[in-house]
């Protein structure tokens, strides 16, 4: 798969699929992938990370041209996985909600987050994790207008977090996005990224984070692409 270096790919999945099926995805896991996957506590979670896990090991083998089941990862100090081996300079990125999975590729750091738009968020999130100016934007919308810009406001937060790797490290209240989809310049952290939302499912949230912006976004489904198991 060939990805110039001002490009960047998103890859989406429906996680839903037959027994057989996770079956066969969960033949690509490494080990430790294995063993993390026996440690979720619910079936689902453990099938969902599964599921996500062995497509990820096939759609990175797509750029790398080393077999899925040879992928080897390297995790970051809050967790972020990366290719163990950056020859390529290749970076990705993934998320789930729901029963969807999204992959971001690159060859510069990013990070991807999608959530799936519920009919009301919990009372107080937004004070919680958003910042004031955050928490006052919402104040714009009325009824379902503004539960799609809470989980606007928290997946461009997730994105922007999830990009620079350092997850809860840095509080969430320390940076303000925006609550409409409009592509913004965020500083997080001393750094800055260019932030823009994406249109994966009508249904659901998503944000893209990079540090410099793409001149292509290309959208691939992955079932599609499909590699016989
Ligand atoms: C781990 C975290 C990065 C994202 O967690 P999440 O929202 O539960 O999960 P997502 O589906 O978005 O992303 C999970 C994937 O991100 C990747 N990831 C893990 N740690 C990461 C990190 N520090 N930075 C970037 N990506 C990371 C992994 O690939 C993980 O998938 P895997 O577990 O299948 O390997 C972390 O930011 C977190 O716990 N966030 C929740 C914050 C919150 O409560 N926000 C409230 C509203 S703003």
């Amino acid at each position: 798969m060939h990805l110039d270096n001002d490009e960047i790919h998103i890859w989406s999945m429906s996680l839903i699929c037959t027994a057989e099926q996770a079956q066969a995805y969960a033949k690509l896991l490494s080990t430790d992938e294995t063993a993390r996957a026996e440690r979720f506590r619910f079936p689902e979670h453990r099938r969902h990370f599964t599921i996500a896990r062995s497509v990820l090991r096939q759609i990175l083998s797509m750029y790398t041209e080393i077999a899925p089941e040879k992928i080897n990862f390297s995790y970051g100090e809050h967790g972020k996985p990366a290719l163990a081996s950056l020859t390529k300079h290749l970076y990705f990125n993934l998320a789930h909600s729901d029963d969807l999975v999204v992959y971001a590729i690159a060859h510069q750091p990013i990070g991807i987050d999608i959530e799936k738009i519920k009919a009301s968020y919990e009372q107080g999130l937004p004070e919680r994790f958003f910042s004031p100016q955050e928490c006052e934007s919402l104040k714009c919308f009325t009824d379902t207008k503004r539960v799609s810009a809470f989980y606007r406001i928290w997946a461009k937060k997730e994105a922007i977090i999830k990009a620079s790797g350092k997850g809860l490290a840095t509080s969430l209240a320390s940076f303000t996005v925006s609550p409409d989809n409009i592509e913004e310049k965020i500083c997080f952290a001393q750094e800055t990224w260019h932030l823009q939302p994406l249109s994966i499912d009508p249904a659901f949230a998503a944000a893209l984070a990079s540090q410099h912006p793409a001149k292509n976004l290309l959208y691939y489904n992955f079932k599609d692409y499909t590699i016989k198991l």
